[in-house]
This record gives C-alpha cells, structure tokens and sequence, in this order.
C-alpha cells in the first residue's frame, strides 16, 4: 500500500483497454463485442470475480446468484466486473480428496489473476479448500482481493432434533453399524441434514476457513458468520464489491493484510472457536505465500494460551447460525481482545480495534464469556515425539479426556483398503485399549491426504458402548470430526516417516498435556525395521499428478507445492 491514491493510468487494466495500439484495439472490440461501450470500461478499475460455482459443489449452489451481487456493487461504485469460473473442489463429491487439488486452485487462481486485465479480485468460495485455494492464489499474485464466503447453511432437522454436518453423520453412522438405528430413520436424516445452499454449518474447515480469513483481515468484518440463506449475505455481496474498487484506488493489497501479526490473529480466533484441524495445513501454507512467519510450534504456543469460548459443533452444541445471531466471529473478537494485535490493518482500510468496536454478545451459551470457556487451553495440541519427529496434531477438545493420557498396543492397517477389509473382523485383536494406527494416507500416500483419520470404531467394540479410542495416521480428518485422532503425522508413513515401521502389538503412548507421541520400540530395532522397509511407488505417470507427486510438501509445511512458496516477483506479462 503505497498510500498515494492511484490514478486511471495506473491501473494495470490501462495496459489492456487504455493504450492507443494495435493490441488496444483488441481488446476494446471484443469488451464491445460482449456488448459494453468505451464508457464501461475506460478508467475503470477492471474487478476479477473469481468463482467457484458449479453444479458439483451444493454448498456453493447460490454462487452464482451472488456473483450478479457482487457486480452490482461494483457497478455501483465505478468498477468494471468481470467474472471468471474456477475449478470448484467440491468436498462431497470429489475422490480422493478435495486436498489433491487445492494447489491446482491456487495455481489457476494465480495464473487468472496474472494473465487477465485484473486490478482488483473478488474470491467467492467456502467449501473447505477453496478459500484457502483461493487466497493463497491471490497472495501470490499480490493484487488488491476481498473474500466473499459461500456463508453456512441453515441448521438440519430430524424428528425435532438439530442436526450438524458431518458431526451428527458420524455420530449417528456409529449408532447404526452398532444396530441401534433402523433404516428409515437414517434415510429421514438423509433428507433433513442439508436444508439449504451454505456450507457445512458446524464448525467444520469451512466455517474454521473462513472465520480464520476473517480475522486475517481479508473480507468485510463478520461476513463469515453470515448464513448463505440470510439476506444480510447478498448485502455483504455487494458490499464486498463497492469495497474492492476503493482498495484498488488505495492500493490496498493482501501482503499489506496477511502480516506474521495478522496470522496470529487467525489462529488466536480457529482457536478460540475450538475449529479444524485443517486450519493448521492451510494457514501455514497461506502464510507461506505472504512471507509471514508460522509453523507448528507457533500453533501450539497461540492454542495453549486461547480458551476456547465458541460452543459450537463438534466441541460444542450450537450450529454457525446460532453463532451468527449471537453476535457471530466479531462478537468472539471482540472477546479475545487482549489475545490479539488489534492494530492489524483489513481489507476496511480499519484496523481491527475498529472493526470489532461495535461488536455485541447476545447470548453467553453461544459465545462463552471468558471466566467460563468450553476449554481453557484451545482446542487443538502439536505432538511431538520419535513417532512424529516432525510433528502431529490432536484436536483433544474433541476428544474423550480419559484417553488423552494412554499406553495401548498398535493394530495396524497398512492403508485405507485394508482399515475397509478387515476394521470390523470379528477376529481383529482389539481391544478398547488399542490404538488403531492408518499407515499410508498422507499428502503422498493418500495421496492428497485425505480426511480418513477419524477411523471408524470396530464394530466389536461399539457394541460394547466403546465410542472413542486412540487413533493415529498421517492423514487429515474432516473438521466436524471428532474422537481421540493424532493426525497429519511427518514425516508421512510413505516416505519413510517412524509410522512406517510400527508393528501390530508395539506400544504406543500419547500424553497430549506433555504433547508427546512415543513408539516404545528399542532404536535397533526400528533401525532394523527401516532397512527392511520397501517404499510403495507412486503410480503417476503423467499429468496434474505427476507434479503434485514430485513437489508437494509435508504437512508440516502445509502441504504447498516447493516452488509455489515464498514470495518472489513474477514478470507481469508483457509490458505494452
Ligand atoms: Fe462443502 Fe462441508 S462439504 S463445506
């Protein structure tokens, strides 16, 4: 942010329509051909609406509508639109894993932002990877960007009760392997868990996602409590799109926004709202596109000193729209505000002590008063230890507490196809006291790292009333899971990580308050095991992954691609 307002010449989109040249030319007759005059787009800020609608994403089904939203405020407010479809990652439908995919987001994100006549960029999205997608594109391509969040959707119902995404599907899947729910019930609850557009309505990665970038400072204060189906959402829209033409006048850009100080912020707040996992992965990523500084150890630092005070699902009772209508993100800002650097600048122009001055608390149920939190040392812990020498997290707040001190004996499924073979054998030696180990889910040997880290219970087990026991892979789990899950282990099983090597029967212990994760096995003999161990191939001989397969990084790292990290100046395309 230069701090000089800019002028029509200065605009990037003057190399496109405002030069009297051959290519000039162009460009002006085909803005003519989709039927604008001179005067539409001459000297105006030239605003990329980069969309993640489609037909296979429902939690961004009303995107669409909001896009024609968004452009009238930027209509309103001297700006031309121009909106532009991107891939959609949508989360229900997309195999392995949405997380395949999210650097392939980030890069056509970038490369639109590059390539087009953009000064500006509005980033609508919200099913889990593609805000973060979406914003570690625009970071890197650094021009002024405002969020505007897909918004939760309404609360479910079932026979009077109040269902959440996710978290009541794997809670309610367990009473029915355990053969206490009949079919008919499961098929009502299959009607009535996803009333609307919107995303997942607990306190899922996309609302964690999304309140995080909240707080980073990167879309209109509190538009990420919005519920899609209210109509302050296609306001906030429209607000969102005057607002981006301002900051491409000011100048005002995502690296200005998204300082080391401002990601504290976003973690101060996932915490504070007992969120995802997930978040960890992504933030760290985001902030490596901005060149801020966060790794694991900084997480941890943020979570043991922020209470968690939304009591939301899955670590709470409540649902993103009661959270909205109890004073919503700014109301647990506003809370936190001793935990936070207050004087971080946002998308407004404000800083954050401003934005949140006006905040109000409606209902203390919902939002915790600090003397009473749901938990008073976050929700989410890094280990550390020779199993995960490179790190691993636990969201314990989801967890039951007797196991967050446990020793138990490993049964081992050596990937995904063989946890689906043999989980509910009525032979598998387990035992409550067992700690289910997942090998081979990580960001290669998922690959994509997909959500399987909240393994399912076996069913010998459920039918004894067991509902939670340790579980540990080097995958991810969806943020509306839940259950005692060390996830995201590094180095990852199918690189070689300790995972690899562990054993049916070898000890295990975790002691999440003194945040360690220990293999009880003598050196030598993992030293033997290692020489041992063949590695698995990774089977792409081409395509989109065969580069993921050669550069993504540990989840430690965030799982970028190595040459997409840091913050090295691109060319801009030609300069005529
Ligand atoms: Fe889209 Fe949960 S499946 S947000």
């Amino acid at each position: 942010m230069s701090g000089q307002r800019r002028t029509p010449a200065d605009l990037r989109s003057f190399r496109w329509f405002g030069k009297d040249d051959l290519r000039s030319f162009g460009h002006r007759s085909r803005a003519k051909q989709a039927g604008f005059t001179l005067d539409d787009i001459s000297g105006k800020p030239v605003i990329a609406i980069l969309n993640t609608w489609s037909d296979a994403n429902p939690c961004h089904a009303h995107l669409r509508m909001r896009a024609d939203e968004v452009k009238r405020g930027i209509w309103q407010a001297g700006g031309f639109p121009m909106e532009i479809p991107l891939l959609t990652l949508g989360e229900t439908l997309m195999k392995p894993s949405t997380m395949l995919y999210r650097n392939l987001l980030a890069m056509e994100a970038e490369e639109a932002l590059r390539a087009y006549p953009a000064d500006g960029a509005v980033l609508m999205g919200g099913c889990d990877k593609t805000i973060p997608a979406l914003v570690m594109g625009a970071t890197s391509a650094n021009l002024p960007a405002i969020v505007v969040p897909a918004g939760p959707m309404l609360r479910g119902n079932w026979r009077g009760q109040i269902l959440g995404s996710g978290s009541d599907v794997w809670k309610y899947w367990a009473e029915r392997r355990a053969g206490t729910l009949d079919e008919c019930s499961w098929r009502e609850m299959e009607d009535g868990i996803a009333r609307s557009f919107g995303t997942c309505m607990t306190m899922g990665t996309a609302s964690t996602m999304t309140s995080a970038v909240d707080a980073l400072g990167l879309m209109l204060p509190g538009a990420s409590s919005i519920p899609a189906a209210d109509s302050a959402h296609p306001r906030m829209a429209s607000a969102s799109g005057r607002r981006i033409v301002e900051m491409v006048w000011e100048d005002l850009r995502p690296r200005d926004v998204m300082t080391t100080a401002a990601f504290e912020n976003a973690v101060t707040a996932a915490m504070a709202l007992g969120g995802s996992t997930n978040a960890i992965i992504h933030l760290i990523a985001m902030a490596g596109r901005a060149g801020a500084d966060l790794d694991l150890d900084r997480f941890d630092a943020i979570a043991r000193r922020t209470p968690v005070i939304a009591n939301i699902r899955p670590c709470g009772d409540f649902l993103m729209e009661d959270f909205y209508y109890a004073g919503g993100l700014g109301g647990v800002l506003s809370r936190l505000r001793d935990l936070l650097h207050t004087d971080c600048l946002t998308v407004t122009g404000r800083t954050v002590d401003e934005n949140i001055s006006s905040a109000i608390i409606c209902n203390d149920h919902v939002i915790a008063p600090l003397s009473e939190p749901l938990g008073r040392d976050g929700g989410v812990a890094v280990l550390r230890g020779n199993l995960a020498p490179d790190g691993a997290v636990i969201k314990h707040m989801a967890a039951q507490a007797r196991l967050l001190q446990h020793s138990g004996p490993a049964v081992v499924f050596e990937d995904y196809n063989d946890l689906e073979k043999r989980i509910d054998h009525p032979a598998l030696p387990v035992t409550p006291d067992s700690v289910l180990v997942l090998q081979n889910s990580g960001p290669l040997g998922g690959p994509g790292m997909p959500e399987w880290g909240m393994l399912p219970i076996p069913k010998k087990l459920l039918a004894q009333g067991v509902r939670d026991m340790v579980r540990i892979s080097d995958a991810r789990m969806s943020g509306t899971s839940y259950g005692a899950c060390v996830l995201h282990v590094a180095p990852e099983s199918f690189v070689g990580g300790p995972l690899a090597f562990v054993r049916d029967g070898d000890t295990i212990e975790l002691d999440v308050p003194a945040r360690r994760l220990t293999l009880h096995v003598p050196d030598e003999e993992l030293a033997r095991r290692r020489a041992d161990w063949k590695p698995r191939q990774v089977e792409y001989p081409r395509g989109f992954g065969r580069m993921y397969a050669q550069h993504v990084t540990q989840a430690n790292r965030g799982c970028d691609f190595d040459f997409l990290e840091g913050t090295d100046p691109i060319p801009e395309p030609e300069i005529h």
